[in-house]
C-alpha cells in the first residue's frame, strides 16, 4: 500500500515542474527541534499564553526573550535532515519550485532549496518595535535582555506571534504559489493554525494535487488531501526522491 502511494507520489512530482512543499514544524523533528502540539512538544514545555502571543511578549519582553534564547540555541545547532535535503534535491532537478515553510528554522535554505516563503517569519532577523528598523541576529548583543534597538526600542525576533499579521509579502508569495501548482506535498504540519492552513485548501481549489506526509492523520486528509504517505518525513521524502530520479533514467 506504502510503497504504491510512494511511486504515485514519485509519479506526479516527475510528471510536474510545478510541485510546491508547504511545511510546518513536524519535517525538522528529526533535525532534534520539536513540533508544538505533538509528544514532548514545545507547547507542552512552555504555555503559548504566556510565550507566544504579541500581547505576552509586549507585557514581559524579558521572560519571553528567555525562552526565545533557548530555542535560538537549539535551532543554530540543528542541521537540514534527509527531508529538507530532499527537497533541495527535487528543486535542482527542476521539480520542487517553492517552499512555503511555516518554520522559522532557516533549514530549508540550509539545505539548498532558495524559493522559500517564511510564512511566519525567522528567528536569525529581529525587528525594533518602536522604529522598524531591522538587525540580523548576529549584529545584535544578545547578553542583555531585551535586546534594544540604537533608538532604544525593545527588539523582536521577525517571527509571527499570535496575534500578529502574516508579512504581506510573504502571504501573497504564498498565495499566488498555491494557486498555480499542480502538486502540493503539505508536509509535518497539523494544520490546525490560520491563515497558514488555508494554504493547501486554495492550492486544491486551484485543482493541484495534496499530498500530505505526517505520522498521523490530520483535519486535511480526509476532506481536502488526495492521499496520505503517514510515517517519517525524512524516510518518505528520501523515497520520494529515489522514485522520481529513477524515473528521469527511464
Ligand atoms: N515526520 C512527519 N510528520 C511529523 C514528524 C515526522 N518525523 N514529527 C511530527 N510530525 C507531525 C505531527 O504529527 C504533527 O501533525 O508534524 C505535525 C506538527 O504539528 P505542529 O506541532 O502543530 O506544528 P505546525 O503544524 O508547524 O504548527 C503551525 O503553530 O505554534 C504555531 O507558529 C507555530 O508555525 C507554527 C504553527
Amino acid at each position: 500500500m506504502k510503497e504504491d502511494l510512494i511511486q504515485k507520489t514519485a509519479q506526479a512530482v516527475f510528471r510536474s515542474k510545478k510541485v510546491v512543499a508547504f511545511t510546518g514544524a513536524g519535517i525538522s523533528v528529526e533535525s532534534g527541534i520539536p513540533d508544538f502540539r505533538g509528544a514532548g512538544g514545545l507547547w507542552e514545555k512552555f504555555d503559548p499564553a504566556e510565550y507566544a502571543t504579541i500581547e505576552a511578549f509586549h507585557a514581559n519582553p524579558q521572560k519571553v526573550w528567555t525562552m526565545l534564547m533557548e530555542m535560538g540555541n537549539l535551532l543554530e545547532s540543528s542541521k537540514p535532515n534527509p527531508a529538507h535535503t530532499a527537497l533541495a534535491q527535487l528543486e535542482k532537478m527542476g521539480h520542487v519550485r517553492s517552499v512555503i515553510t511555516q518554520n522559522i528554522d532557516h533549514l530549508h535554505q540550509d539545505a539548498g532549496n532558495t524559493r522559500v516563503i517564511e510564512y511566519h517569519g525567522s528567528h536569525k532577523r529581529l525587528v525594533c518595535l518602536t522604529c522598524g528598523q531591522q538587525y540580523a541576529k548576529e549584529e545584535v548583543n544578545l547578553d542583555a535582555l531585551p535586546p534594544l534597538c540604537r533608538c532604544k526600542g525593545v527588539l523582536k525576533p521577525t517571527v509571527i506571534f499570535f496575534g500578529e499579521p502574516i508579512p504581506t509579502g510573504a502571504h501573497l508569495q504564498a498565495m499566488e504559489e498555491a494557486r498555480d501548482c499542480e502538486v502540493m506535498l503539505v508536509i509535518g504540519t497539523s494544520a490546525v493554525v490560520s491563515p497558514a492552513c488555508d494554504i493547501p485548501v486554495l492550492a486544491k481549489r486551484a485543482g493541484a494535487a495534496i499530498v500530505e506526509v505526517n505520522l498521523e492523520e490530520t483535519q486535511l486528509t480526509r476532506y481536502v488531501s488526495d492521499w496520505i504517505l503517514q510515517g517519517s518525513a525524512s524516510q518518505i521524502l528520501q523515497s520520494v526522491l529515489d522514485g522520481v530520479a529513477g524515473l528521469r533514467k527511464t
